[in-house]
């Protein structure tokens, strides 16, 4: 395998918590500090990756259950480390992921009940111990990003009708994963303003890699 040399961080969160404004923000940030960024996304991020999203993220909530979703998208994750972001990080550049696997033992695991050994056996096979550098967890209220995710308009709209009860269990995943890497992952409260936000994700990575 290549050597990894740009940083890989990961941005995750529930519905509407502005992590794609917040990756974009911070690749500007990092950019104006002499950093070269990727901004890529999950599900997606390679031409693969991107067919593989619409059978996830459009249709009716329950087309898939959660191990065929599981499947679905470490199968378009499999595709995304290996086109896209292990050939950047070789060649220096850093990648800004809107979201990874941790989505998975969230939304599939600790919202849709799949145990998270399975997860792990899945994650195992699709692409082995390959992390993060830093994972920022964007944190708010359900009901606040719920709202903002339904004023967008679109058809990738599966997963915000899965239910405030699904939505509260993602979220308490999410801090679990929290607690149980501290040393990868970082809570940022999302409820401030996008400018109050940007502002703490960039001094997380900051602290992280040391940039002045
Ligand atoms: P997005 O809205 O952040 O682009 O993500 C698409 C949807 O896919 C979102 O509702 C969360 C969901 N998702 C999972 O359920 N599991 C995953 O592993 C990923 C990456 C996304």
């Amino acid at each position: 395998m290549r050597k990894k040399v740009g940083k890989f961080v990961s941005i995750e969160g529930g519905e509407g918590a502005g992590k794609s404004t917040q990756a974009k923000k911070l690749a500007a940030a990092l950019k104006k500090c002499g950093i070269d960024c990727l901004v890529t996304r999950e599900p997606g991020g390679s031409k693969g990756a991107e067919e593989i999203r619409k059978l996830l993220v459009e249709g009716k909530p329950g087309r898939w259950d959660a191990l065929t979703e599981t499947l679905l998208f470490f199968a378009a994750r499999h595709d995304h480390v290996e086109n896209t972001i292990k050939p950047a990080l070789a060649e220096g550049t850093w990648i800004i992921c809107d979201r990874f696997a941790d989505s998975t033992y969230a939304y599939q695991g600790a919202g849709g009940g799949l145990d998270r050994e399975t997860v792990r056996r899945i994650e195992s096979v699709a692409i082995r111990d390959f992390k993060p550098d830093l994972t920022l967890i964007l944190d708010q209220p359900v009901e606040i990003g719920l709202e903002r995710a339904n004023a967008r308009a679109g058809k990738e709209t599966r997963f915000e009708q899965f239910g405030t009860a699904f939505h509260e269990k993602m979220r308490a995943g999410f801090l679990d994963i929290a607690k149980r890497a501290r040393e990868r992952c970082v809570v940022i409260d999302a409820t401030g303003s996008e400018a109050d936000v940007a502002e703490k994700v960039f001094a997380a990575v900051a602290a992280r890699f040391g940039i002045k």
